[in-house]
């Protein structure tokens, strides 16, 4: 039985990579990409979303979003992902335009509307997800589970408490992790280990033309480069680990725990505050991923690129 998602991100190098393993599962059925402003401007995301929609040939809507945090003014990501949000990559324009439909009016309709439990993936800030549990008081009756990437236990990445997704829109993440929709947090303590190395990404495939394979493997290379200037040991594959825990969820090690979100710390603003001791004795909100099989992970992302050479 194929798992009806819909996947929000703000692509983004990681997004697109994650977006290409999707869109080739058989364990899901994506019955919607909706964008989000992040890593780029609102505008840029919903652009690329389109393109890489458009670019391996599938049909499916593409809805956009907040063109900025609920709260705070927008803070990209253009040093990680470059001035479009793709790197250097280049993609043919889109063959199709996105939906009138805003984001978190087709989160309601593909799932409360249509009486279709949706498991959501987020792989960018929360905003579109904050903004329709605001519009749609039943929205989570229509969610069977959000799947994020966001947060860690212990540090950040774009600060030294906070991880992007989270820090670029802290009161939509705690909003989130309040709603009471059932939650798996894919953060760093677990996209850290998701690394993949340059022989690796090599070994994907030699693609003959530019189709998912060879996106797949620009990006990761860029990535790789990115990565390998921080000590890390290959290109690491934070949106991938969120689609990867979806379709096969033993390659991650979770633990269920309380999590909220910083929201006015001077040094910890959009930290995710996991209590891994149970102090508060507030009952877990959510799974939390501590470990993922990396040698496995790989195997995934391989079987999924390589069915863009068949
Ligand atoms: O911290 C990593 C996350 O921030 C990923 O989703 C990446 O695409 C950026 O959005
Ligand atoms: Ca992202």
């Amino acid at each position: 039985m194929k798992i009806p998602v819909i996947i929000d991100c703000d692509p983004g190098t990681d997004d697109t990579i994650a977006l290409i393993m999707a869109l080739a599962s058989e364990a899901l059925d994506v019955k919607a990409i909706t964008t989000v402003a992040g890593n780029q401007t609102a505008e840029k995301t919903a652009v690329n979303g389109l393109k890489i929609v458009s670019f391996l040939d599938k049909q499916l809507p593409v809805a956009r979003g907040a063109e900025k945090p609920i709260m705070r003014p927008l803070v990209t990501a253009g040093h990680v992902h470059g001035e479009t949000g793709m790197a250097h990559v280049v993609l043919p324009e889109a063959k199709n335009d996105y939906l009138e439909t805003k984001a978190w009016d087709l989160f309601y309709k593909m799932s409360v509307e249509s009486n279709e439990k949706i498991h959501l993936i987020t792989l960018g800030p929360l905003s579109n997800v904050a903004i329709a549990l605001m519009k749609y008081p039943h929205l989570k009756d229509g969610i069977s589970q959000i799947t994020m990437m966001g947060g860690a236990v212990g540090y950040g990445n774009d600060t030294q408490a906070a991880e992007y997704n989270i820090y670029a829109d802290p009161e939509a993440a705690k909003m989130v992790f309040e709603s009471g929709i059932p939650i798996t947090m894919v953060g760093l303590d677990c996209t850290h280990q998701a690394w993949i190395t340059q022989n690796e990404i090599e070994s994907m495939g030699k693609p003959s033309k530019e189709n998912g394979v060879w996106l797949a493997q620009e990006l990761m290379r860029h990535i790789h480069e990115f990565a390998s200037r921080f000590g890390f040991e290959g290109a690491i594959m934070h949106d991938p680990s969120a689609i990867a825990a979806v379709i096969d969820p033993t390659l991650i090690q979770t633990e269920d725990y309380f999590v909220t979100v910083e929201t006015k710390g001077e040094h910890t603003l959009g930290k995710t505050v996991v209590d891994t001791l149970r102090v508060t004795g507030h009952e877990p909100n959510a799974q939390v991923a501590l470990d993922m099989d990396r040698e496995r992970f790989v195997e995934l992302v391989k079987g999924l690129i390589q069915q863009y050479e068949i």
